[in-house]
């Protein structure tokens, strides 16, 4: 699998397939699908035998929808553009009109598939990618279902990539998956998650279990506490009515953040296989204790930002300002949680999460908290107390990790100082240009589950936040907006660290030296 390699370059290329994409007219299309396979065969890993459908109700033939396409692949994949590697993907780029919700339709695609089969030679491998709102995910697969798309030969395979939000909470992210597997069987579905994707959420693997002298110290008796942070600067933009349906707790929680904590938490599986990854991820889930509606009103915190200054001096509009956010919008945009695991590895450890727009910076981070060393042999010095050492998984930006611990500030007095190790990503390993979406589309083509989330996963996740969101959705917010856009949140959020004598982690970016 993609997971251990260290350069594309080394890998094969995917086996002969056409993606279809539904929603082809689509942002994420234009923005991450098609630099993801222009990134991909710039690496070689499409197959001469590879064709892309684009289906959307736009009307185009072929040569308008790649003109659109080719309007805008410089923009997004910058400085690699290559004229070559685009016009060999551009000439395998096809386009069909279609009504997704009507059923002629899809015998119509049967055939325009067909012809691009034979005419490819992508041997009936189909890799349906949902870019679409999931409201459709279900109608989508049952017409495929209803027109044979997605039935599997020995010969050939019919795979369906799934974009988040998978359900809105418990129930509907059960009724999504019934609605699922209505035609597919699990090992068909790939449901995305592109911070999976990302080089150092599969580095936080490689970390942890390709390291010797990293795994003794990863458990409740050295580690006194974890803190997963992934701040957004942006606002809502364009997607405020969407935004009004979600929040910042369903939008981040049971997808991304949980699945970083599965990651910083898990035991050691026996193989990268799928199955043996998602089974761990799967344990820590199910160990995370789940909170009582009173643990709720100490353990979550909810806030929405108001008006403010970012630090590039931007002023800012208020969330309740945004086009398709009702004025007096109850919706939180910030979001934190406090976690505790009933497992022998983590019992007593808090795992304290956030997550928010209009924070101070773009950022996501896993800090781990050491526990303090004993002050003892400081006694006699003006040492009064030693700063805890501290690992910090940068997710981005500049990909990296560093390690904070005491150092002896030179001179004739005994002082200690914090120091930092630094690595960045790039400085070793150059930067790959990539929207995160490349790792994930190529592991789909090769049948390789292993970063895409299972059923159980989304389950247990939405799990987790659902006692939140009950006494959230029964207990309006007062006090909303309550923090300023450009801060790192409501003051609240400082407290569910502060009371358990803990701080947030004051989050600096350090800049890659580049190469
Ligand atoms: N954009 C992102 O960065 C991003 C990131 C993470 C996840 N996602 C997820 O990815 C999916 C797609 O997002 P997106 O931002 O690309 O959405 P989008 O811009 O709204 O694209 C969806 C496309 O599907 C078309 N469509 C909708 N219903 C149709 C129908 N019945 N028949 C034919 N075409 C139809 C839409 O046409 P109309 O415009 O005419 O409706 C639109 O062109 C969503 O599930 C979203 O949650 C997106």
């Amino acid at each position: 699998m993609s997971l251990m390699q260290t350069d594309f370059t080394e890998a094969s290329s995917a086996p002969p397939n056409v993606m279809i994409i539904f929603g082809a007219g689509g942002d994420l299309t234009a923005r991450k699908l098609i630099p993801a396979l222009f990134h991909l065969s710039n690496a070689r890993l499409l197959p001469e035998s590879f064709a892309v459908l684009g289906l959307d109700r736009l009307d185009f033939d072929d040569d308008g929808f790649r003109d659109r396409m080719a309007e805008q692949i410089k923009a997004h994949v910058g400085e690699v553009f290559d004229q070559a590697i685009w016009d060999w993907l551009l000439a395998r780029i096809h386009y069909m009109k279609i009504d997704m919700l009507s059923g002629p339709d899809y015998e119509l695609l049967c055939e325009r598939l067909s012809r691009i089969d034979a005419e490819r030679g992508t041997e009936g491998n189909y890799l349906f990618y949902m870019a679409i709102p999931p409201s459709l995910f279900g109608k989508v697969t049952d017409h495929l279902g209803e027109v044979g798309l997605l039935h599997e030969t020995e010969d050939d395979w019919r795979r369906v990539i799934i974009e988040k939000p998978f359900g809105r909470d418990l129930d509907s992210a059960i009724a999504l998956n019934n609605e699922l597997h209505r035609n597919m069987d699990e090992d068909q579905i790939y449901r995305i998650d592109h911070y999976l994707g990302k080089e150092t959420v599969q580095n936080i693997m490689v970390f942890r279990f390709a390291n010797g002298f990293i795994e003794p110290l990863w458990n409740r008796q050295h580690i006194d506490h974890v803190q997963i942070t992934v701040a957004e600067s942006v606002g809502v933009e364009h997607r405020g009515a969407y935004y009004e349906e979600a929040g910042a707790m369903r939008d981040m929680i049971p997808n991304h953040l949980l699945v970083l904590l599965g990651f910083v938490a898990m035991e050691p599986p026996n193989s990268f296989e799928a199955t043996a990854l998602r089974d761990e991820v799967n344990k820590v889930l199910d160990a995370i204790q789940p909170l009582t509606p009173e643990q709720v009103l100490t353990c979550a915190v909810r806030g929405q930002y108001g008006a403010g200054s970012m630090p590039n001096g931007e002023q800012v509009q208020a969330y309740r300002s945004s086009q398709g956010v009702d004025p007096n919008s109850h919706t939180e945009t910030f979001a934190a949680l406090k976690l505790g695991m009933d497992n022998w590895r983590w019992a007593g450890v808090p795992f304290y999460l956030r997550t928010g727009k209009r924070l101070t910076a773009q950022y996501t981070e896993i800090a781990i908290q050491f526990k303090r060393a004993p002050t003892i042999m400081f006694k006699d010095t003006e040492v009064e107390e030693l700063e805890p050492d501290m690992l910090v998984l940068r997710i981005q930006p500049n990909e990296g990790i560093q390690m904070s611990f005491g150092a002896k500030v030179p001179g004739p007095t005994m002082k200690i100082g914090a120091v930092n190790m630094d690595f960045c990503y790039e400085d070793y390993f150059g930067n790959k240009p990539a929207t995160g979406y490349e790792t994930l589309i190529y592991d789909c083509m090769k049948g390789d589950a292993t970063l895409y989330k299972h059923a159980d996963t989304v389950e247990k996740g939405w799990e987790i936040v659902q006692s939140v969101l009950d006494v959230w959705n029964a207990l309006p917010p007062r006090e909303f907006p309550n923090y300023a856009a450009g801060t790192w949140g409501p003051p609240a959020a400082g407290d569910l660290t502060k009371n358990d004598g803990r701080l947030w982690r004051r989050i600096e970016i350090p800049k890659a030296r580049g190469r």
